[in-house]
Formats: structure tokens, C-alpha cells, sequence
């Protein structure tokens, strides 16, 4: 029986880890297959990049790589950015790839391993500075990013790999507890 869409809660992440079994992996864009077979577990060595791979059940169903970035002041729509701001730069984290394998597509798992590479920006914005997420997106993947809220750079449209990011300012600003309890007083 063919699989609609898989459960959130039945999907687990882990950090990639020398025995892992990357060689069956098949996503439709072979760059991202090549990468991480030759290349994801290099980079997280020499600190260059993280990798966590998503499991279904036994599956191993896709992975998504981050890093440290910068964003430039002036790819950020001014609604999202800081008034005033002194410097050139602002500080993020960057999805540097992310696929599913093939046989797995449009059962979710792709908007999971979004959720899950925001998530960790968010504990990292807890002890260092990172306002944003940043990627480089695949121009035919340009609109499942947006559906979780990623804006294009406009600067960046027609590049190859068109700029993106997401503002964690109102996700976090939602998540604060009220300074006050006074409007549960009343
Ligand atoms: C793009 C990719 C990650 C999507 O993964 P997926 O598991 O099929 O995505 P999901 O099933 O979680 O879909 C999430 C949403 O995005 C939509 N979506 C999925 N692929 C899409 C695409 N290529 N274009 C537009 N929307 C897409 C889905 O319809 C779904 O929308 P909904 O929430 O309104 O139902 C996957 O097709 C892939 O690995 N592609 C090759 C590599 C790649 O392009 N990576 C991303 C760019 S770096």
C-alpha cells in the first residue's frame, strides 16, 4: 500500500556519524546525493559543515547539512531587519543542502527536515547571536521554502541558486513567556 504522508512523530533525526550507510541514498539532485557520500562526513570533521540524517521506521529517507553564515543588511526586506543597524552583515545559520531520497518525496519529510534545521537555528539563537536562516535554493525548489516562510532576495532572483532566508525574530517573539501575568489577574 502506497504511504500519503508520514507522520511527524514516526520520523527521527540523528547526527551523521562514521557508520552510517550513505551508499543507498538516491534523491533526485545527484549533487546532493554526491555530497554527502563523499563529502558530508569531511566537512563535519574539519567543522565545516553538520549533517543529520532522517530515519522512517528503517528507511534512511533524507539529511539536511548546516553551517555557520552571514546574511548582507541589504538582501533583508526592511520590515524584517533592524533600524539603525551598524554593521554590514547579520548573523544566521544556513541550510547548506537538503534532499530526500526519492522513493520517500511528498510525504513530508522535506517540510520536517525544514522544521527540524529551524529548530536547531533557534537553540543556537538561544546562546549566540543568529537572526535569521539562509538558503541557497534550487530555483525549482524556490516554493517549498516559501510555504514555511522563507523570502526570496530579490538582489538574487535570477542567480542559479536564488537567495532566501527566514526571519526568526516573530517566531521567537511569539515563543517569549509574558513579562506579566497582570491580564490573567483580572
Ligand atoms: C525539495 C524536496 C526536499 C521536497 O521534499 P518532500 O519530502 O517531497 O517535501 P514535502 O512532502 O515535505 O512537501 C512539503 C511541501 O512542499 C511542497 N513541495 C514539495 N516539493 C516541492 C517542489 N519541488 N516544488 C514546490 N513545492 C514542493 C509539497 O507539496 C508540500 O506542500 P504542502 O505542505 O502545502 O502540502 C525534495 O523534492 C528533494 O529532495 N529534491 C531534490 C533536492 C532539492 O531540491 N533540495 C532542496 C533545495 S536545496
Amino acid at each position: 500500500m502506497e504511504i500519503e504522508q508520514i507522520p511527524r512523530d514516526e520520523l527521527r533525526i540523528v547526527p551523521l556519524i562514521k557508520r552510517h550507510e550513505l551508499a543507498s541514498f538516491n534523491s533526485k539532485n545527484d549533487d546532493l546525493n554526491e555530497f554527502l557520500k563523499n563529502d558530508a562526513l569531511k566537512d563535519q570533521e574539519e567543522m565545516i559543515n553538520k549533517t543529520y540524517l532522517s530515519f522512517w521506521k528503517k528507511s534512511f529517507v533524507g539529511y539536511f547539512s548546516i553551517l555557520a553564515d552571514t546574511i548582507e543588511v541589504h538582501a533583508i526586506d526592511e520590515n524584517d531587519g533592524i533600524q539603525d543597524y551598524p554593521y554590514h552583515k547579520y548573523p544566521s545559520i544556513k541550510i547548506a543542502r537538503l534532499a530526500v531520497d526519492r522513493r520517500f518525496e511528498r510525504k513530508g519529510i522535506g517540510g520536517f527536515l525544514i522544521l527540524a534545521a529551524i529548530g536547531l537555528a533557534m537553540s543556537v539563537s538561544e546562546i549566540i547571536g543568529c537572526r535569521y536562516v539562509t538558503v541557497d535554493s534550487k530555483p525549482e525548489s524556490i516554493s517549498f521554502y516559501e510555504k514555511v516562510g522563507f523570502k526570496i532576495v530579490e538582489k538574487y532572483k535570477c542567480s542559479e541558486f536564488p537567495k532566501m532566508y527566514l526571519d526568526l525574530y516573530p517566531i521567537v517573539s511569539m515563543m517569549q513567556p509574558k513579562e506579566s501575568l497582570e491580564e490573567f489577574e483580572k
